[in-house]
């Protein structure tokens, strides 16, 4: 039986270079080698997304985007979470086996807290039920799908760790194997893609560079990224450079060096070394774009896809959710 795999990205927003280098490429990599479970968590994107009609909108995008980054839906079982009924029969169930005190010390839940206490608001401000127990909702994507390991950027190592605790809980309680017990997978070289401020790339932190963008605003953004006032002249350090460090990801190791020894010899000027990004970041990204563009033309395509991939993995979800049923006491 071969291991399996399973991650999912939620629908808030266009995809960008972190996602595709943290946890796209990783997973799609993996799929030759496990069986591959992937799905758009739409019902974590309510939390924050209230506009129907922009949700609709980037359900579809990431769907797209996934399928442009190569994908194959033969080979993954693609869908979308809200398709799954049993993730909610299973969040549910899961609750009775989560302490309150794990929810509080998740960091998402923590920096809202925090953010609240700092700007002299109430704590809980603009904080739902589904941001607090979110880990419990994540727990059950990835317990309902016996996966063993999930792709993911640092950022999200806390909730694997949570539901390695819920699903010991559970164990623990039944003493039997009832649910798979997760690990976490990340390469270490692109577990936190820097964005255009050397900040972790985030949608949050307006520094991402999204996959898509059409070649002028692609250009735009990396003519944009600041930097310090030295002159032309000037040599400069590659290591604190942020046009360097987003270079790393493109450019192959004879790039790099080469670009790096043009830093240090002085004469290159911060604009200079902004084209030579663009040139590398556009060189991948122009055959991803003309794809997405292609498939995101096709919505019905698109939604014919994933509910395949719902037909696929719904016997999954139930014979989990029976199995802890029984062991429950609810047959
Ligand atoms: P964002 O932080 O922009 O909201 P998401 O939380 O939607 O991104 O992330 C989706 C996936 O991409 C997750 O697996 C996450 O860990 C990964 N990811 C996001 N940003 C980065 C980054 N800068 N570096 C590495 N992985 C990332
Ligand atoms: N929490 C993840 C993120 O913010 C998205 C996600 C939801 C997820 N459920 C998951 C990732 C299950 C991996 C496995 O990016």
């Amino acid at each position: 039986m071969k291991k399996v795999v399973l991650t999912g990205i939620k629908p808030t927003g266009t995809l960008h270079i972190g996602n595709y280098f943290g946890a796209i490429t990783q997973a799609i990599r993996l799929s030759q080698d496990y069986d591959a479970r992937y799905f758009i968590a739409d019902y974590h994107a309510l939390n924050t997304v209230k506009d129907p009609r922009i949700l609709a909108q980037d359900i579809r995008g990431v769907a797209a985007g996934w399928l442009a980054a190569g994908l194959d839906p033969e080979r993954v079982i693609f869908y979308r979470q809200s398709a799954i009924p049993e993730t909610f029969e299973l969040t549910t169930m899961l609750m009775a086996f989560t302490a309150k005190g794990l929810m509080n010390r998740a960091h998402a839940y923590k920096a809202a807290v925090q953010e609240n206490v700092e700007q002299n608001r109430d704590p809980d401000a603009g904080i739902n039920m589904g941001l607090y127990t979110y880990p419990v909702l994540m727990a059950a994507d990835i317990l309902l799908f016996d996966a063993d390991i999930v792709p993911v950027g640092r950022d999200q190592t806390q909730h694997i760790e949570m539901t390695q605790d819920i699903a010991h809980t559970v164990n623990t309680c039944y003493a039997e194997e009832i649910l798979r017990i997760p690990q976490p997978f990340f390469r270490e070289e692109t577990a936190v893609i820097p964005g255009l401020d050397g900040r972790k790339m985030s949608k949050s932190y307006g520094n991402a560079i999204p996959l898509f963008a059409s070649e002028q605003a692609l250009k735009k953004l990396i003519m944009r990224i600041p930097t310090n006032s030295q002159t032309v002249e000037e040599p400069k350090d590659p290591a604190t450079s942020s046009i360097y460090q987003l270079y790393r990801y493109f450019a192959t190791a004879e790039e790099q060096q080469t670009l790096a020894a043009r830093y240090r010899a002085g004469g290159m000027g911060w604009g200079h070394a902004k084209e030579e990004l663009y040139a590398v970041v556009n060189r991948l990204l122009k055959p991803l774009r003309e794809r997405y563009t292609d498939i995101i033309a096709d919505t019905v395509r698109i939604d014919s896809i994933l509910a395949e991939g719902a037909e696929k993995a719904r016997p999954i979800a139930i014979a989990t959710v029976r199995r802890l049923r029984k062991a429950a006491g609810i047959d």
